[in-house]
C-alpha cells in the first residue's frame, strides 16, 4: 500500500493552476456522448474518476478520442443512439458515475449493470433509486435497491415533480437525466440548492432549463447538440492549496483558472471569515461557468460557525476546511452537515479521530463537530494516517503536515489519484523547506 510521508514546510511560494474540475469534467463526457454532433473538450480532469465514465460511455459504443494536446474529441450519438454494454460498467470510486449513469440509463431502452468498488459498494443508492422509480424506472440491487451493483432495466419514463429530502446534485441531476428521455415535464427541488453545474451544462447544449430558486425543470425528448467545452480548475483542489497557504508561514500562492461557480465558493468565503486573506481576481465566464484566480496569502485565522445554507456549497471541502480549523484560534462549529457521513468515507468520524492524533480536541456531533484550534502538537515520534481510501481525507492530512512539527505520514495514497494526479509534484513545486 501506497504511503506518503511529509514534512513541515517554510513557506510555500509561485504561481499554480490545478487540474480541471471533476463535476464539471463527468458531465462533459455524458452530454457530450448524448448530445447530436462533436464535442470537443479542453482541460477534462483524467482522474480516476472521470476515467470511469469515459470507459462508461465507450462501453456503450460512443467514440471518444484522448489527442496527445489534452483535447478530449466526442462524436456525439444523441440520446438515443447508446448501445447495450456488452458488460458490467465499472465506476470505481466515483459516485457521480454511478448515480448519474443510474438516471441516464433507466430510460435508455437496453438493460445494464454498475458496480463500483468496495467504498462505493457501501454507499447509498436510494435516494436516486427511489425518485427514478416514481418516473417508471426498474432498478435492481443489493438491500433492496440500495446498494450496487444496480441492474437497471431500461423503460419508458415519465415526469414528475420531486421535493429532494436532501440537498445533493447527484440525486437532482440523476432525476434530471432520467428526465431528458421522460414523458411531459420533470422538475426537482432541493431543500437547499447544491451544485449546478448539470443545469448550465444542459442550457449550454442547448436544452431548455427551467430555474427558480431551488427548483429546476426540464421538458422530456429535448435535443443536445455538440459543443466545444472548455474546463476549468476544481475549486475542491484549489482548496488544498488555499489552506496549505494560509497555515504555512511566508506564503503567497497564485491559483490561477479555478471555477468559481457560487454553488461552489462556500470554501472562499468561510475561510474569509476565518480571516484568511483570499482574493479572486480576473473573473471571467467559459463555457457558461464563471472562473476565476485565487490569490492567497498565509493568515492568522479565527475560529467560525459553519452551518445551514452554506453547507452544500462547501461540502467536498468540509476535510480542509477542519484542518484549517486545527489551526485557528477558537471553536470551530461545523454543523447540518450528516452527507459527510455518506461520502468516499464517513468524513466526520475520519478526520475527528485524525485531528485528535494531532492532538486536536475534537467533539464529534451526528451532523458534524467542534475543533478547539492553536497548535497541533503531534506525537514525538510523527503522525501516522489512514486515508480509509478517500481521496480528501488523504490530501487534507498531507496538508496538515506543512504546517506541523513532526513529519507526518499518510497510507493508502493511491486514492489520490480519482480527482487529483500530480497532486504531491505540485505541492512540491511551491513548498520551500
Ligand atoms: C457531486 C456532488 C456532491 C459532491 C460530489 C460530486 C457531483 O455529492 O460531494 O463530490 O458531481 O454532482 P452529493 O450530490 O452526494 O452531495
Amino acid at each position: 500500500m501506497k504511503s506518503i510521508t511529509i514534512k513541515k514546510a517554510q513557506s510555500l511560494r509561485g504561481e499554480i493552476t490545478v487540474p480541471g474540475d471533476k463535476s464539471i469534467s463527468h458531465r462533459a463526457i455524458m452530454l457530450g456522448s448524448i448530445a447530436e454532433g462533436d464535442t470537443t473538450i479542453r482541460g477534462l480532469l483524467k482522474g480516476e474518476d472521470n476515467m470511469a465514465t469515459l470507459k462508461a460511455f465507450r462501453q456503450m459504443g460512443v467514440r471518444i478520442d484522448e489527442h496527445e494536446n489534452g483535447v478530449v474529441a466526442i462524436q456525439g450519438k444523441g440520446l438515443h443512439g447508446l448501445k447495450e454494454p456488452e458488460d458490467f460498467i465499472d465506476a470505481g470510486n466515483s459516485g457521480t458515475t454511478m448515480r448519474l449513469l443510474t438516471g441516464l440509463l433507466s430510460g435508455q431502452g437496453f438493460f445494464s449493470v454498475l458496480t463500483g468498488d468496495q467504498y462505493l459498494r457501501k454507499r447509498p443508492m436510494k435516494r436516486v433509486v427511489e425518485p427514478l422509480s416514481l418516473m417508471g424506472a426498474r432498478i435492481f440491487g443489493r438491500e433492496n435497491g440500495n446498494k450496487a451493483p444496480l441492474a437497471i432495466v431500461g423503460s419508458k419514463l415519465k415526469g414528475i415533480t420531486y421535493n429532494s429530502p436532501v440537498a445533493s446534485a447527484q440525486v437532482k441531476s440523476a432525476v434530471l437525466l432520467a428526465g431528458l428521455s421522460a414523458d411531459g415535464v420533470t422538475t426537482v427541488t432541493e431543500p437547499i440548492i447544491s451544485r449546478d453545474h448539470t443545469e448550465r451544462m444542459l442550457a449550454y447544449f442547448g436544452a431548455e432549463v427551467k430555474r427558480s430558486g431551488a427548483t429546476v425543470s426540464i421538458k422530456g425528448g429535448q435535443k443536445l447538440v455538440g459543443k466545444e467545452i472548455e474546463v476549468p480548475g476544481d475549486i475542491s483542489s484549489a482548496a488544498f492549496f488555499m489552506v496549505a497557504a494560509l497555515i504555512t508561514k511566508d506564503s503567497e500562492l497564485l491559483i490561477k483558472n479555478v471555477g468559481i461557480n457560487p454553488t461552489r465558493t462556500g470554501v472562499v468565503d468561510i475561510l474569509k471569515a476565518m480571516g484568511g486573506d483570499l482574493k479572486i481576481v480576473n473573473q471571467r465566464e467559459i463555457s457558461g461557468e464563471p472562473v476565476g484566480d485565487i490569490l492567497v496569502k498565509s493568515s492568522k485565522l479565527k475560529s467560525v460557525e459553519i452551518k445551514g445554507d452554506i453547507i452544500p456549497r462547501a461540502i467536498d471541502e468540509l476535510p480542509v476546511v477542519a484542518v484549517a480549523a486545527a489551526f485557528a484560534d477558537g471553536i470551530t462549529e461545523i454543523r447540518d452537515a450528516k452527507e459527510l457521513r455518506v461520502k468516499e468515507s464517513d468524513r466526520i468520524g475520519t478526520m475527528a479521530t485524525h485531528l485528535k492524533e494531532l492532538g486536536i480536541q475534537v467533539t464529534e456531533f451526528d451532523d458534524g463537530m467542534d475543533i478547539l484550534g492553536g497548535r497541533p502538537k503531534p506525537p514525538p515520534q510523527g503522525a501516522i494516517f489512514n486515508s480509509h481510501g478517500d481521496h480528501r481525507v488523504a490530501m487534507s492530512m498531507l496538508v496538515a503536515g506543512l504546517a506541523t512539527d513532526k513529519a507526518v505520514q499518510v497510507f493508502d495514497t493511491d486514492c489520490i489519484d480519482t480527482s487529483f494526479p500530480g497532486f504531491m509534484e505540485l505541492l512540491e513545486g511551491v513548498k520551500k523547506t
